[in-house]
């Protein structure tokens, strides 16, 4: 018969083993992160950023002077611009108040021709930018041939 001190050894050697499990398997599915890059006196973009914590990522915010900038940099067309540029997991660009879900589908999907997503302007009602009122609003994909096309619709 094992003693006591041998048992709780081997259990404890098991914990181990299934933590290590644990975590390998947590390696597959791609982190949630953010790297924004907005103007320190944006309110807007402030609940922005704690709509994406509150939807699980993992979020770097860095006030800059110039925001167009970062558009420029990460190709976001000038036509879909808004407060705040983001760059998420696997590089994929986000542009104004994008709703969370929407980014999530883009990660889990990883669609090769897509830069990624916008919302142009910054429309009443969408997140971060909860006024009371709701407006109807489009996500606009955009891709590296320079093409964009209506991604989802809500509002
Ligand atoms: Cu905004
Ligand atoms: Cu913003």
């Amino acid at each position: 018969m094992i003693s006591r001190r041998e048992w709780l050894r081997i259990t404890a050697g098991g914990l181990a083993l299934g933590t290590a499990g644990a975590s390998r398997l947590r390696a597959f599915t791609p982190a949630k992160e953010a790297t924004v890059y907005k103007s320190a006196t944006c309110g807007c973009c402030k609940k922005w950023v704690e709509h994406l914590q509150k939807a699980g990522y993992t979020v770097t915010a860095h006030d800059v002077p110039d925001v167009e900038v970062y558009k420029k940099k990460y190709g976001v067309p000038s036509s879909l611009g808004s407060c705040h540029t983001a760059v998420v997991t696997s590089g994929y660009v986000i542009e104004g108040h994008v709703p969370a879900d929407l980014i999530d589908r883009v990660i889990a999907q990883r669609p090769k021709d897509l830069i990624g997503l916008a919302v142009p302007g910054m429309p009443q009602g969408s997140p971060g930018m909860e006024t009371g009122v709701v407006d109807k609003y489009e996500i606009v994909a955009f891709d590296k041939a320079g093409k964009t096309r209506v991604f989802a619709r809500r509002g």
